[in-house]
């Protein structure tokens, strides 16, 4: 029987890797196999990029993920050390024992330099979330997307827009799988799970009568002076209602020179992925520099500020909630203009990202599998 291995590595990886290993389960179910037998055995590997409780242990739990098999205990540090020591410490993995293939998730430092290791071990490599671009080579996200997409063989993908820069830069049609968005298909499961966090009742919360803000990206948290600026733009915006802000570690480096912060700004610790989506369904707004929360807004149609100049998911602007606010901030009254006077248009949930991506990518990976074997 075919061995696949599952990469999952920081925060954004761990949605998406849960809803292949619960479609990898359901199969297993579908075909009367034992519980918790999959047609394909897998390792989950879990490369340590994100290693504490916040931003790695508490996901595991939430999305029912089981324990890694592996973790490859990488730790913090610069892009280039984390990129060394996962490829060093997952070529020993496959040395020890080979798979047939390697399912690496996103656009984050795990996926890439695993993405490298196995194929130059000859294992090919499928991406999911594969061909999304956004043009900015500042960002190193899109280096791991363009890297890791040229050792590919086989393209999972979440929009037409993203099949489309494949094609153009030379795949053949039948490596790419149009299936649809694995972070939503964990949203969809998770929803009636989702859990009031205190700060709920702390702060006397009500639906549509606060904004969440979350901001991680170095171009805008690296310097406190860009973070304070944009800060100040978020709370004279907010029109004194209630800002909860789940601070990312990198961020938190940031806010301590700014000194004490204006009153209607909440900091918490990250929260939990059941407590934090709750938060965006009922927020009025939810303003971020992230690409997977613009995703999250759009199926939970609640506004979004991206605190970006691009995206590489021009679906969460075109059908979605999304508006590109930009990175100065000076663009954002304007923006809190029309969402107070009510202009803000509904979102619809762009194609395929129905809940079923995981399952699409399973069936496809048997395929390729079983049709490699014979
Ligand atoms: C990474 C991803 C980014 C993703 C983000 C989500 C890359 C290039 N970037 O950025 O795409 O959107 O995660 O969170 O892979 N830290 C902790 N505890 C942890 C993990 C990290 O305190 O569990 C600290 C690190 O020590 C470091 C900082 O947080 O100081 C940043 O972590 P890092 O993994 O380097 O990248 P992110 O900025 O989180």
């Amino acid at each position: 029987m075919p061995l696949i291995d599952l990469i999952a590595g920081a925060r954004p990886n761990f949605m998406k890797i849960a809803s292949i290993v619960d479609a990898l389960h359901r199969r297993a179910e579908d075909q009367g196999r034992p519980a918790g037998q999959a047609p394909l055995t897998y390792r989950l590997i879990h490369t340590g990029q994100h290693y504490d409780q916040t931003m790695s242990g508490s996901f595991f739990e939430q999305l029912g993920l089981p324990q890694p098999h592996l973790n490859l205990e990488v730790g913090s540090g610069t892009a280039a050390e984390q990129t060394g020591g996962i490829m060093v410490r997952y070529e020993q993995v496959l040395a020890e024992r080979r798979s047939d293939l390697c399912v690496v998730v996103g656009d984050v430092t795990s996926t890439m330099a695993c993405a490298i290791v196995a194929k130059k071990a000859g294992v090919p490599v499928a991406h999911v979330e594969a061909g999304i671009r956004s043009g900015d080579w500042s960002m190193p996200e899109e280096v791991n997307r363009v890297v890791t997409d040229a050792v590919t063989d086989y393209f999972f993908t979440t929009s037409d827009a993203a099949c489309a820069h494949l094609r153009k830069a030379g795949v053949a049609d039948e490596r790419i799988f149009f299936v649809g968005n694995t972070m939503i298909d964990s949203l969809l499961r998770q929803l009636p799970n989702l859990r009031r966090p205190a700060i709920w009742d702390d702060l006397g919360l009500t639906p549509r009568g606060y904004f969440v803000l979350t901001l991680h990206r170095p171009a805008n948290v690296d310097a406190p002076d860009t973070l304070g600026a944009l800060l100040n733009a978020v709370v004279a915006g907010t029109r004194g209602l209630p800002v909860i802000f789940p601070v990312h570690p990198r961020t938190m480096k940031s806010l301590a020179p700014l000194g004490p912060l204006k009153p209607a700004l909440t900091i918490t610790p990250p929260l939990g992925y059941l407590e934090f989506n709750y938060l965006v369904r009922d927020a009025r707004a939810v303003i971020t520099d992230s690409g997977g929360i613009t995703e999250e807004a759009t199926i939970l149609d609640v506004p979004c500020f991206t605190l970006r100049d691009n995206t590489e998911r021009p679906e969460t602007v075109t059908v979605g909630t999304n508006r590109l606010i930009g990175t100065n901030p000076a663009n954002l009254a304007p923006a809190f203009d029309d969402l107070f006077a009510g202009k803000w248009p509904a979102g619809r949930a762009p194609e395929k990202w129905d809940g079923k991506a995981g399952v699409r990518i399973v069936a496809a990976l048997e395929q390729v599998l079983y049709r490699r074997e014979l």
